[in-house]
């Protein structure tokens, strides 16, 4: 490990470890405590976890020179936007900070929440890119994570850090998010080394599934891990639901109600859809029968031609006829 790397390690640890200060012992972090006490996390998952507050004015800066630290490596740092003038001004600014840490538990970037909606910020703002946080490589509490994905043989990816701290505290704590985008390649990589199965567990909103049909089908043909989904019901998030309807309800959902990648596109299919209609339903049950054709396991082909067949009155073999009209297509 290169000189340069371990320096901007310690400088993100003492930045991490000062922000954190700033948010449990002092005045102003005040409010950044109430609003995460609101959200509902208790000062041990704040401690676990090392949330931060960077308050409204300039301070590392300051803090980093009376430690003798170097411009030049605060500026690789990422932690600072340059002002026209050359000199450096925090990135990080009103934002309770999560810190991002590598996969052996040191911290390699920040994302700062808002405290209050503002339409001209973005509500996350991410590190940008450096030497120490490359961003498709990194999964967000990949390092706590690790161990429990081990020993419950499988992953939940969630959408967001607020989702990752809510199954935590719920006592699920195989949880972990890739940050704002569709995994990658480096991402699988890291998952398919700990365990064989991955629950996606998005949003329950419309873009939510949106995005888990989208994954399903990016990570299917570039992985061999086993792939579900864990709904959310009534268009929550995983942390909307858990305030909602508590930690234990949400440890039973996260451990029970894992469905087959067949049963979210038989719902996930059915959403916008009238099946009262006729159109409607011949139209959904070819979206259907299109995905059972990828289905590798003959019972579990079975399985839903049964389903289907009972729900809509219709022959089997009828049914059957049609799936090995989409096999013969997609060969
Ligand atoms: P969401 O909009 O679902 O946010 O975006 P959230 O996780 O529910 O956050 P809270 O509950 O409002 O605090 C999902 C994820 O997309 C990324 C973040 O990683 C977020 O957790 N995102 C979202 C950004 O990077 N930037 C944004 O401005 C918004
Ligand atoms: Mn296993
Ligand atoms: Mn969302
Ligand atoms: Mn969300
Ligand atoms: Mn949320």
């Amino acid at each position: 490990e290169s000189s340069k790397s371990i320096r901007l390690k310690k400088i993100h640890a003492d930045a991490a470890q000062l922000y954190h200060h700033i948010l449990i012992n002092t005045e102003i972090g005040e409010e950044a405590l109430n609003y995460l006490h609101e959200r509902g996390l208790s000062d041990d998952i704040i401690n676990d976890f090392n949330l931060g507050y960077a308050p409204d004015r300039p301070i590392l800066e300051a803090f980093f020179k009376e430690r003798m630290v170097d411009q030049e490596l605060l500026r690789m740092s990422g932690l600072f936007v340059e002002r026209g003038d050359g000199t450096l001004n925090d990135r990080f600014r009103n934002r309770v900070l999560f810190p991002i840490r590598d996969a052996q538990g040191a911290t390699i970037a920040f994302s700062g929440r808002l405290l209050q909606k503002n339409d001209k910020l973005p509500k996350y703002l991410n590190s940008p890119e450096t030497e120490l946080f490359n961003k498709r490589k990194i999964l967000f509490n990949f390092d706590k994570a690790k161990s429990e994905i081990r020993k419950k043989h499988f992953g939940i990816l969630f959408e967001g850090f607020m989702d990752v701290l809510a199954a935590y505290r719920s006592g699920v704590k195989n949880g972990i998010a890739s940050m704002g985008t569709s995994l990658t390649n480096e991402q699988i990589y890291l998952l398919e080394r700990t365990t064989d199965e991955l629950f996606l567990c998005y949003d329950g909103d419309k873009p939510g599934q949106n995005a888990t049909a989208r994954a399903l089908e990016l990570l299917e043909p570039i992985t061999k891990l086993k792939l579900g989904v864990i709904r959310i019901p009534e268009k929550l998030d995983p942390d909307e639901y858990v305030k909602k309807y508590g930690e234990n309800a949400f440890e039973k959902l996260a451990l029970t109600s894992h469905e087959t990648k067949l049963a979210f596109y038989m719902r996930y299919f059915q959403a916008e859809r009238n099946l009262a209609n006729e159109e409607d339903q011949l139209a959904y049950i070819s979206d259907v029968m299109q995905k059972l054709a990828g289905v590798e396991s003959p019972v579990e082909q079975d399985l839903y031609l049964n389903q289907i067949a009972n729900r809509f009155s219709l022959e089997k073999d009828s049914l059957k006829l049609q799936l090995l009209e989409f096999i013969n297509k997609t060969k």
